[in-house]
């Protein structure tokens, strides 16, 4: 397949609405009336409404009540920033690197701001880290990345995934990249919201807890960007259109259930009674088939429809106001409902 080429800087003879997700032409001039997809400009306006930075939110309670955690809780606190650590940083570099090949200014602006807002993610466990424990432990949780064997197997099947993208950019690597992208923030983000969630539903870490919503927030956009790249890229070039990829998709997803379960056992297991382990390994193939469908390809796991810790869909909510969260009042528990409860499919 023949390589991609980069969008140009600069070309006068081109319109402004592009002519192609990849390969196409484009003046690279960004007018936001006068855009290729329709969907771009309101993803935009959702995103800059997400803003947020971490100097908003006051650890000091947080503070207070770390030491009070209980071993396992800490340990998966730490693990779990320090796995997000890796991910955020590594997402950063990759989105730079599609924007590069995207024919089109107003899909490169939107991955200019989601890379700013993993530069964003990343500050904030920095900022949580050195509020709750010293340098060198905060230096050495963002070392857990290089050598914790559970963590590195997840890690270098996405990282090997963005890597064949990046050594040899075609139309086939880009879109099986974005397999890989749409697992990073669309899946292995998801256990260890999970994780804080139930934290703050105890009352416990709310602050932190706070960041991570709004990085799940950010995420939910993350999908949906990619997601629609996924799809126009499908349509634009028929020949990406295969069985073989809608396999691909299914089984690269299966795969990374499996390592996104082993990753739960391994952190949370049977240690805390209120994310059963059961549960915990439903949640994760519902959020498999949830993704896969989001990229127009069918479910690959039988059943899974519904998620079966619905108590999560409070926290995780995207259309919850802002100021809910800041003023960091005992949240609204009893919102979940048969009505709105569900993050079904
Ligand atoms: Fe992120
Ligand atoms: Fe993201």
């Amino acid at each position: 397949m023949a390589k991609l080429t980069e969008r140009k800087l600069y070309d006068v003879s081109a319109p402004n609405a592009s002519t192609g997700i990849i390969s196409g032409r484009s003046s690279n001039v960004l007018n936001w009336d006068d855009v290729r997809f329709s969907w771009a400009y309101p993803l935009y306006k959702n995103m800059l409404g997400n803003f947020w930075t971490p100097f908003e939110i006051n650890m000091s309670s947080d503070i207070k009540q770390f030491s009070s955690l209980t071993e396992t809780e800490e340990d998966a606190f730490k693990k779990i920033i320090g796995l997000l650590a890796f991910l955020d940083s590594i997402q950063t570099d990759y989105a730079m690197h599609v924007s590069k090949y995207l024919t089109d200014s107003s899909l490169n602006a939107l991955m200019t701001v989601l890379a700013f807002q993993e530069v964003v993610h990343n500050q904030s466990y920095s900022y949580v880290l050195s509020s709750l424990v010293n340098k060198d432990e905060q230096d050495e949780i963002f070392e857990y990345w290089k050598h914790d064997p559970v963590l590195r197997e997840r890690n270098d099947f996405i990282a090997e995934g963005y890597e064949s993208f990046v050594n040899n950019p075609t139309p086939q690597t880009l879109l099986e990249s974005i397999v890989y992208d749409v697992i990073l923030e669309g899946l292995n983000f998801y256990s260890g919201f999970s994780f804080f969630y139930y934290l703050a539903k105890n009352q416990k870490m709310v602050s932190t807890s706070t960041m991570i919503n709004y990085i799940n927030r950010d995420e939910q956009l993350h999908v949906y960007l990619f997601a629609n790249i996924f799809k126009e890229l499908r349509k634009e070039c028929p020949e990406l259109q295969t069985e073989e990829n809608d396999k691909f998709v299914q089984e690269t997803f299966v795969k990374a259930a499996e390592l996104e379960i082993k990753w739960a056992k391994y952190i949370i297991g049977d240690r805390i009674p209120e994310i059963p382990i059961s549960d915990l390994e439903a949640y994760i193939k519902f959020m498999a088939n949830k993704r896969v469908n989001e990229l127009g390809v069918e479910r690959p796991f039988e059943g899974y429809r519904t998620n079966p810790m619905k108590w999560i869909k409070v926290y995780e909510d995207v259309n919850q106001g802002k100021t809910d969260f800041f003023e960091q009042k005992s949240r609204q528990y009893t919102k979940v409902s048969e009505e709105n409860g569900f993050d079904d499919l």
